[in-house]
């Protein structure tokens, strides 16, 4: 593999996980991610600096693979993100919970017990779960998504204490960070008026929050709000 330190992001051939996979080459990291398909368009524009893996977590078989996939491939960790998301309607589909505990639970746990054989051991290591601001709010509309995304901050906690002090483990949990193409000016309006800063700040603030925790020797087993000021309305 790379000599550079070698970070791994789930979930991210798009919107924040690309952008963060992109900065990390810019700053001299070797970066994997995972994705369910490749894209078409990499096929004329290659992703520079950035390897590839198809992993799909709806099952025990796909996230098992990717372990297998990174073992194979003797992969030596600086960081692992556990970016991959997905947001489902409880009313819209039964399986919703089934799924997203998949996504958001599974994949992470089985990735972290894995992780002592896949970090470098002769680099400080980092795990950080990306959560959701709504995870610690609940909403009643969408109980699947805060109580799977609740479960992944939860993780981070057991994992910081199981893995330490060789390896910090913690959480993001952003609010609105940017906006989906599809969304309504009437939904941007009502959501930039819910934080006390009122913007869309882009994916550049994750990417900050995860050097942050990276680049600190003594934060572990937090959550950080990255958020805007949303409690304070
Ligand atoms: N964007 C925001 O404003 C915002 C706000 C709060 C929290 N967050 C959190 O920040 C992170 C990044 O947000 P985002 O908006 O960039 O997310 P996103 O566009 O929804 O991307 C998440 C990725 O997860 C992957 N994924 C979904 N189901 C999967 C499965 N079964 N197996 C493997 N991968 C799967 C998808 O991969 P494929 O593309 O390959 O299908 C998708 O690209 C997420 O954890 C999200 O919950 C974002």
């Amino acid at each position: 593999m790379d000599s550079k330190p070698t970070v791994l992001i789930t979930g991210a051939a798009q919107r924040v996980g690309l952008h963060c996979a992109q900065r990390f080459v810019d700053d001299g990291f070797a970066v994997i991610i995972t994705c369910r398909h490749l894209r078409a368009e990499w096929a004329s524009r290659p992703l520079v600096g950035i390897d590839v893996i198809v992993a799909d977590f709806s099952t025990w078989d796909g996230i098992q693979g990717l372990i297998d996939t990174l073992r194979q491939k003797r992969v030596r960790l600086r960081a692992l993100v556990h970016n991959a998301s997905l947001w489902l309607d409880d009313k819209d589909q039964q399986d919703a919970f089934q799924q997203m505990f998949m996504v958001h639970m599974q994949a992470p746990y089985l990735l972290n017990n894995a992780f002592n054989e896949l970090r470098d051991p002769g680099l400080p290591a980092d795990i950080i779960h990306i959560s959701d601001h709504v995870a610690r709010r609940g909403s009643a509309r969408h109980i699947a998504y805060c109580s799977s995304k609740a479960g992944l901050e939860a993780l981070s906690l057991s994992y910081a204490a199981r893995l330490a002090p060789g390896v910090k483990v913690n959480t993001i949990a952003p609010a609105l960070v940017m906006f989906n193409t599809d969304d309504s000016p009437e939904y941007r309006a009502k959501a930039l008026s819910k934080s006390a800063l009122g913007i869309e700040p882009g994916p550049e603030v994750v990417y900050q929050s995860i050097r942050y925790l990276m680049d600190t020797p003594y934060v572990t087993g937090t959550c950080l709000e990255l958020n805007g000021g949303r409690d304070l309305k």
